[in-house]
């Protein structure tokens, strides 16, 4: 099918532009059109067959009634048996705006609209161009979210276009969806009022009207009031996991999370509040080619979230992201919408609690892996240790059983730090696949480790890739150097490991570079 796209002033649109799309739309084609909330997939809610076409263009189950849009009052009555005095108060004080109203709906509706069910949801679009657009088409227009079935709601023409060119008559360019996440959905045939779908107009506003209400929460068992809550939805390609807890312990869970899907393979797209995002500044650096960092928005200013949350879900599928670690955020105001949007796009996985493993590696495992093994367990509990970090050394080409060399024992006493009992022993397949990180000392290790065991690959990396501007270049052999050299490499240790631990406990750049353990 040919689709046009006719791009129009969100604010002033051109009549002599839309009235080609409101003649298809009355004709019983398909117009994709921009709304306060996010994108519709429109139809002549009057005829069957256009009505049809949405579910079939959107891939859509056939169980899940659509939205009745309407751009004046008069259009309501006859699409419903009844106004009830609390549907009349919403209507006054939330219309236009992103509120969907569930009517019993009249014989006019054709089944096909309500999926069967006996109710209509009817909203009134706040937005320059969906206002005029229905105003000329004069029927009332079925639109869904204009995305296939399952993937995040459209909040600009392009993701319009990247899911629906060729399927629909016309794609309506009014720019950025402003609020985001769709309308609330608000049922008021129960005795008392009940949320089936956060969305754009928040609960409190709306119990400010109406007075108490209930907020529906799908638990996947049982007819579903609304059927969409029953379907995974505003699911990017990549998997989502959401972080809980407190914002510290999040962005733990996140880092930790992030690591260890690194080293799986994986490409990682954090989804971020704009309070925890400097945390994120030191993985950023050290794993910029296989991790991008999306802001979200601030914990307390929420409209930024919904207005990015889609997007951002959209974005990390074309950065080629296969795993996706999202932060939560308050529940309160739009709050109740994103955190509903995050869990479904999840599909209810969570980041379990951070742990993390790491293998220090050298040529002998005397003297560099030794050292750095006790000294990153003293860094990691310099910045608090946040979670558990388990840390274990090996030698590329070490002969076992020998005892870290006196030198280097002594080097670290200079901290405190005790390796007489070392013994040393050579990498093995199990430690590789225990790690999460492997840190080589030196090139000549990565390389020795890459060479031997390319499968794990994305776990192995120099200290100096992992703290850039730290660590410069390889920590050298101090082997028969002398004390004084030993000490240099136990203090470039200490340098690069408390960077290391700083990292992995969301340390920003510039705190504890240099700490003082005494
Ligand atoms: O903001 C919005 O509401 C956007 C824009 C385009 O207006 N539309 C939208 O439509 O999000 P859609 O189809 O993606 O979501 C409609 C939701 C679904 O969860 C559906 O199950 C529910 O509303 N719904 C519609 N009619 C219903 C009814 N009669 N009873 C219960 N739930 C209904
Ligand atoms: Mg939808």
């Amino acid at each position: 099918m040919e689709t046009r796209i006719v791009k129009v002033d969100p604010l002033h649109p051109d009549d002599s532009l839309l009235m080609p799309c409101a003649e298809a739309l009355r004709e019983g084609k398909l117009v994709a059109f921009p709304t306060e909330t996010v994108y519709g997939l429109g139809a002549n809610a009057l005829m069957p067959d256009a009505v049809e076409r949405v579910f079939q263009a959107k891939g859509r189950p056939q169980d899940n009634p659509l939205i009745v849009h309407v751009s004046r009052l008069e259009a309501v009555p006859p699409l419903v048996l009844e106004i009830s005095e609390s549907a009349r108060l919403l209507m006054r004080n939330f219309w236009p705006g992103p509120l969907t109203i569930l009517f019993p709906k009249s014989g006019l509706v054709p089944e096909h609209v309500t999926a069967g069910l006996p109710s209509v949801g009817i909203r009134m679009p706040d937005h320059p161009v969906a206002h005029r657009l229905l105003d000329l088409a004069g029927v009332p227009v079925a639109a869904p979210s204009a995305n296939i079935s399952g993937r995040p709601s459209p909040t600009t023409a392009e993701a319009v276009i990247a899911d629906l060119y060729g399927k629909v008559d016309f794609i309506i360019d009014g720019g950025q969806a402003e609020i985001g996440v769709e309308s609330t959905v608000v049922d008021l045939s129960t005795p008392s009022p009940r949320i089936l779908r956060p969305g754009g107009l928040s609960a409190e506003e709306l119990s400010g009207v109406l007075g108490p209400l209930e907020v529906f929460h799908f638990q996947g068992e049982g007819p579903a009031p609304s059927p969409g809550m029953k379907y995974r939805h505003y699911a990017p390609k990549g998997q989502v996991f959401l972080a809980s807890g407190a914002p510290e312990e999040q962005a733990n869970s996140i880092i930790a999370g992030a690591v260890s899907a690194i080293a799986s393979g994986h490409k990682v797209a954090l989804l971020a509040s704009t309070d925890n995002l400097p945390r994120y500044e030191r993985l950023k650096e050290a794993f910029g080619q296989s991790l991008v960092v999306i802001e979200l928005g601030p914990r307390e200013d929420l409209a930024p979230v919904a207005s990015r949350l889609f997007t951002s879900l959209r974005y990390s599928d074309s950065a080629g992201a296969s795993v996706i670690l999202a932060e939560s955020f308050p529940e309160h105001g739009l709050g109740l919408a994103v955190q509903n949007r995050l869990d479904r796009a999840s599909g209810g996985k969570t980041l379990s609690s951070p742990k993390l493993s790491i293998l220090m590696v050298c040529t002998g495992n005397t003297c560099r892996s030794p050292m750095a093994e006790v000294v990153f367990k003293r860094a990691w509990e310099a910045v608090g240790a946040p979670y558990p970090v388990t840390v274990a050394s090996a030698g590329t080409s070490a002969a076992p059983g020998l005892p870290a060399t006196g030198e280097a024992v002594t080097a670290v006493r200079e901290f405190g730090l005790d390796l007489s009992s070392h013994r040393s022993r050579g990498v093995l397949v199990p430690d590789m696949e225990n790690a999460d990180l492997v840190i080589a000392m030196a090139r000549s290790h990565k390389s020795a480790l890459l060479a031997r065991f390319p499968l794990f690959a994305k776990k192995i990396y120099t200290l100096s890739e992992l703290v850039p501007g730290v660590v410069n270049g390889d920590v050298d052999d101090p082997i028969g150097m002398g004390q004084a050299v030993y000490r240099q490499t136990a203090l470039l240790l200490k340098r690069g490991l408390t960077g290391l631990a700083s990292m992995l406990a969301g340390i920003r750049r510039g705190h504890i570079e240099d700490s003082d353990w005494q």
